[in-house]
């Protein structure tokens, strides 16, 4: 099974993006924008695991989540991979917070389980809107999105997600833990 760890967004600020977005979802010939039910950012990317490793990984994964506390977050601004005028994959950037921290944890606890990771990109959090075939040239698109900020929120919980491949990509929520209360300050 194909897996992934991610964050979910609260509705309000899946609806800010939303809006600012809303010109242009749809409009940009070559994109295509997946549905907002399936917008998550990506913690940790695990690729094909094998079954059998599935309950270590939730025991792994539940132990590094708790460890961690609750991050302050807020999207901030628009880009793409591998940039902006090369593009293939639109997004949202998130700010704050130490989410890599996290991330490392996360894929530390799943290697241990025995996920074979296959992420070892450096680690930008995002929140893919749209994806390209080919390479293309998104700076008109990423220009008139300047200034964009979103409103702080707070990750609270990791969720463990399966993804099934095909005509539609398919996102099936395995598990979900709470992260620990805040640091103060
Ligand atoms: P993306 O949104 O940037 O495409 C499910 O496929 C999730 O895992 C997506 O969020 C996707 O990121 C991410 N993902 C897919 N393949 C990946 C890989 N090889 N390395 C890192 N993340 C990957």
């Amino acid at each position: 099974m194909r897996l992934f760890a991610a964050l979910v967004p609260p509705d309000e600020v899946l609806d800010e993006i939303e809006t600012a977005i809303a010109p242009h979802a749809g409009h940009v010939p070559g994109l295509r924008w997946p549905a907002r039910a399936t917008w998550h950012i990506t913690l940790a990317f695990f690729g094909e695991v094998p079954e059998r490793v599935l309950p270590g990984l939730q025991v792994r994964l539940a132990r590094a989540v708790a460890r961690h506390p609750a991050v302050d977050l807020a999207f901030d601004g628009f880009g793409a991979f591998s940039s902006v005028r090369r593009a293939r994959v639109f997004w949202a950037g998130v700010t704050g917070g130490s989410m890599a921290r996290l991330a490392d944890s996360v894929k530390a606890g799943a290697r241990r389980a025995g996920a074979v990771e296959t992420d070892e990109k450096r680690f930008h959090p995002h929140l893919t809107l749209a994806r390209a075939k080919h390479e293309q040239d998104l700076s008109a698109l990423v220009e008139s999105l300047a200034g964009f900020t979103g409103s702080p929120w707070r990750a609270e919980s990791v969720r463990l997600v399966s993804s099934t491949l095909g005509a539609q990509v398919r996102y099936e929520s395995l598990a979900e833990w709470a992260l620990a209360p805040p640091e103060p300050g």
